[in-house]
């Protein structure tokens, strides 16, 4: 019919167009894809060769939008608006077309020195690819007909004092969302076992949070690798909810020394580490109606690991 519509008339052409345009875009929204990493701004040359792969992988597979972990600018955050960084260490740095999306920023300890983040919140303001209207925030995507809330954590003033006032936050948006699927995304991590290790506040406010809601996935930096671990004795023991991914791999110098706080936690809630690699790189994330895929992709462009699952929230 559409082949005879086409050669009748050019309103057919038209119509043929406008179809096959309408199906590409159906096609686009069945699959949410995403880059993610963190602990990236240096400047420096690995930086930019992870920076070039995550490029080619937004580009091959069509990623949306990037989320970065935090510890952006190294070693202060930014001095203000004006701070040469943000040309410097990020737009000078991430020039693949494909990288020209929404930037989703969350904060990492380095971003807070000097009572520096306000700078970057503000910085939202300047240019309007760096999103971070404020110092945590949540946002909702589409995937086919489902919904996906993100909810994007500062987790140093978590870490140092146990914000209250952001954990109640957290806490209000997880109870009353209706979303299909939930991700987290921050940047200490609930359990690692790289340099830095597991974060307590994490793992005693936050994760319970993320099992009661049955959160998919939290992403995280900090330690300056890539792990995948997963909670194999969950609250209420069932088996393993929320899958905790490491990737602050961004470009800061790797770290191969391992970390040990937290290990009595991690022994009590069964932790499992299934991956563990210093090594630079950012994650590339996909997602369906009902599966999630996490790939760990070097500076080099290839995949060392991945994983996939479904939804818990079904
Ligand atoms: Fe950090």
């Amino acid at each position: 019919m559409f082949r005879d519509l086409a050669s009748s008339n050019m309103n057919g052409v038209v119509l043929v167009c406008a179809l096959a345009g309408l199906l590409a875009v159906t096609h686009a929204a069945d699959t949410l894809r995403f880059a993610a990493m963190g602990d990236w701004g240096t400047g420096g040359s690995t930086q930019k060769k992870v920076a070039k792969s995550m490029g080619d992988w937004m580009a091959k597979y069509k990623g949306e939008f990037i989320v970065t972990l935090g510890d952006n600018f190294y070693n202060d955050g930014a001095n203000s608006v004006k701070d040469p960084q943000f040309d410097k260490k990020w737009k000078d740095v991430y020039t693949a077309r494909s990288l020209q999306k929404t930037w989703y920023i969350t904060l990492g300890n380095h971003d807070h020195h000097r009572d520096n983040a306000k700078n970057e919140v503000a910085y939202s303001k300047v240019n309007s690819r760096w999103y971070l209207p404020t110092n945590y925030y949540s946002i909702t995507k589409k995937v086919g007909r489902k919904s996906v809330l993100f909810i994007m954590m500062d987790t140093t003033p978590l870490s140092r004092r146990r914000d209250r006032r952001q954990l109640d936050w957290i806490k209000s948006q997880l109870q009353n969302s209706k979303a299909d699927w939930i991700i987290m995304a921050g940047h200490h991590p609930v359990f690692s076992t790289g340099s830095h290790g597991s974060s307590s506040t994490m793992y005693r406010d936050v994760l319970p949070l993320m099992e009661k809601y049955k959160v998919a996935l939290y992403l995280a930096g900090h330690d300056h690798n890539y792990e995948h671990l997963r909670v194999s004795r969950t609250l209420s023991g069932k088996s393993p909810i929320t899958d905790l991914v490491v990737q602050g791999g961004g470009g800061k110098s790797r770290r191969t020394t391992r970390g040990t706080r937290g290990k009595e936690q991690m022994t009590k809630h069964g932790v499992k580490s299934y991956k563990f690699d210093a090594a630079y790189g950012f994650c590339g994330v996909e997602l369906t109606e009902t599966r999630l895929y996490v790939k760990f992709i070097d500076e080099k462009g290839r995949t060392a690991y991945s994983f996939k699952k479904s939804n818990p929230r079904k």
